[in-house]
């Protein structure tokens, strides 16, 4: 069974793709991670994120790995380094390589081949699983979003102010909409949800509801 959680940054996909999983026992999945370790590696290659060529001969190379909700490069565990603004900036410029979707795309339709799947992203309902059994799209105001993002940078010791991140997010936004290939939109049969006055637990909740409304339909025992 595949589960798409899908919206843009801030929406709170992230901690609640996690513990719909954990609830379900269903192996998690965290599709922005990917593109971040991909950034990562571009980085730290010293590749322009626009030159498709070695981009395309970069990816076989990674051995990119995604277990237990960390992700590795290689044998090293990049989850905690990934999560640098540098890194978010140019994940962004990453995300719009057609080798690098396609690329993440396989490996992503690869690990839902094998594994009962909740995933989280922007594309996992439109483009990667258009077959999902569940797909939800989570949305929260620009303002709500933006600040749970500076909470979260602050958290990390960066002195940004809340202005910076939600201009920051308002341009990302546009871009993450706009852009030619996989543009972020809902999959028409997707659940909305708008977390912006909802706690993590209301939204998990009502998540898990939805999908175990439609497991009798699946026929697969999960946990009580
Ligand atoms: O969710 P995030 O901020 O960790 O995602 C990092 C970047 O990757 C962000 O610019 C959006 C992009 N992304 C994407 O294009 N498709 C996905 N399925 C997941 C993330």
């Amino acid at each position: 069974m595949i589960i798409t959680i899908d919206g843009p940054a801030g929406a709170g996909k992230s901690t609640v793709a996690r513990q719909l999983a954990q609830r379900l026992g269903f192996t998690y999945l965290e599709t922005g991670a990917m593109y971040r370790a991909v950034a990562l590696a571009v980085h730290r290659a010293g590749i322009s994120p626009s030159d498709e060529a070695a981009l395309a001969a970069l990816l076989p190379r990674l051995r990119l790995r995604w277990q237990d909700g960390r992700i590795f490069l290689a044998d090293q565990d990049v989850t905690d380094l990934i999560r640098h603004p540098q890194i978010t900036e140019l994940a962004r410029q990453v995300a719009d390589s057609p080798a690098v979707r396609q690329y993440l795309g396989e490996l992503q339709r690869q690990i839902g081949q094998h594994t009962h799947l909740v995933t989280e992203g922007r594309d996992q309902g439109t483009k990667i699983f258009p077959h999902a059994d569940c797909k939800f799209f989570l949305t929260a105001s620009p303002e709500v979003r933006a600040r749970r993002r500076w909470e979260e940078l602050q958290r990390q010791g960066f002195s940004f102010t809340y202005e910076e991140v939600l201009r920051q997010q308002l341009e990302r936004d546009q871009r993450d909409a706009q852009r030619s290939l996989a543009p972020m939109h809902p999959a028409p049969d997707a659940i909305l949800v708008d977390t912006s006055q909802l706690t993590v637990e209301q939204v998990v909740d009502l998540l898990e509801a939805h999908v175990r409304r439609r497991l009798p339909v699946q026929g697969i025992a999960l946990i009580p």
